[in-house]
């Protein structure tokens, strides 16, 4: 074979594979697994792509590998030509609008389970890193604050043995949670629109109304997707009813907290202490009202952030993705009717 035969061979082979956009950075092995069977781009720069890259991406590929900061609305699914799947690299995937990417027939995917324990894990640090102000202590210390030796009203916190911790939604994680705060021998409270009688004897918790979890519950931990009913769920009438001892704990999205409502109740002794994970804008602001109270401990958006998860979440969503592109239902459909009714029907056709 002439060596221009070959090499034209190799541009028809390479044409047939499918393309793939990465927006960010992906830990492997996902990458390596994704570039076998595809023509893949992946975003190299910091900051995440702009939409008018997506856009330009959405005409061109036939799926993408997305992120949490990415905004999949209506515009851009809208722009999507021939795009089969948008395999989100996250278990929530509300920067994507579903609805409009059922319309267009883009299955969306997700990566649940994979990070279950290590958000649960970090949610319960998040929770007793603020209830013994941990990072405020390290604060202190580096600050060169430590004069005095030991003192017996230096940086005292709340108890988490055996206290009350309240669970606003019950799925994988919440549950995660409620397992790791029975070895700490808490009472547990939960609310969920979906009681889950079966589970309450294995986990020692118990169903309330949110009413009551909020009133009786020493710490909080909400673990509930965002969507436009728990956006600002938790707002100031909800913290007012908090026990003026209650810490809040977010790991879930920062959206379901009114942060301003949060920062007054904070300001106001309304609650006593807040562990942040997430942000209604993130970044957060350099100069955002809450980096500047002590009680309450912040990070950057790392529930996840392990390095076995990162990469099994990286491998997941990659899964997911090519089993789209090769017309199989992936495992993990976010809508999954649509995945059923067009991948069995692929299958069906390309069985005839
Ligand atoms: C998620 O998966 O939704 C987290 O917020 C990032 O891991």
């Amino acid at each position: 074979m002439e060596e221009s035969e070959v090499q034209s061979r190799q541009v028809d082979v390479c044409m047939l594979r499918p393309r793939v956009f990465v927006t960010r950075a992906l830990p492997e092995p996902g990458p390596s697994i994704l570039q076998k069977y595809c023509q893949v781009e992946f975003w190299s720069k910091d900051m995440p792509p702009s939409k008018s890259t997506i856009i330009q991406k959405a005409k061109v590929v036939d799926g993408f590998v997305s992120f949490l900061t990415d905004s999949f609305d209506e515009e851009v699914i809208n722009a999507c030509d021939h795009v089969k799947v948008i395999s989100q690299v996250a278990v929530g995937y509300d920067n994507v609008d579903i609805t409009a990417a059922t319309a267009k027939n883009i299955i969306v995917t997700n990566t649940p389970e994979v990070l279950t324990e290590t958000t649960a894990d970090f949610a319960f640090a998040l929770l007793l890193a603020t209830a013994r102000r941990v990072a405020e202590a390290d604060r202190y210390v580096r600050a060169g604050s430590w004069k005095v030796p030991w003192a017996i009203d230096m940086m005292v916190g709340q108890d988490v043995y055996q206290q009350t911790l309240g669970i606003i939604g019950l799925g994988r994680i919440g549950r995660a949670v409620a397992r790791r705060a029975q070895g700490f021998g808490m009472k547990i409270l939960y609310f969920d629109v979906t009681p889950a009688s079966d589970l309450e004897k294995e986990l020692g918790i118990q169903a309330v109304s949110l009413d009551r979890l909020l009133r009786e519950s020493d710490f909080i931990t909400l673990h509930v997707p965002l969507t436009p009913k728990t956006q600002g769920m938790i707002g100031y009438q909800e913290l007012q009813k908090m026990k003026p001892s209650a810490c809040l704990i977010n790991t879930s999205r920062g959206a379901v907290i009114d942060q301003n409502a949060l920062v007054r109740a904070l300001k106001e002794d309304i609650i006593a202490y807040a562990g942040l994970d997430v942000f209604a804008e993130e970044p957060i602001s350099a100069n955002h009202p809450l980096l500047f109270l002590e009680n309450v401990t912040l990070a950057p958006h790392i529930a996840s952030a392990s390095t076995q998860t990162r990469s099994k979440m990286g491998v997941m969503a990659v899964e997911n993705c090519l089993a789209v592109l090769r017309g199989k239902i992936p495992p993990n459909p976010v809508n999954a009717d649509l995945a059923k009714k067009l991948l069995t029907s692929t299958n069906a056709k390309s069985n005839t």
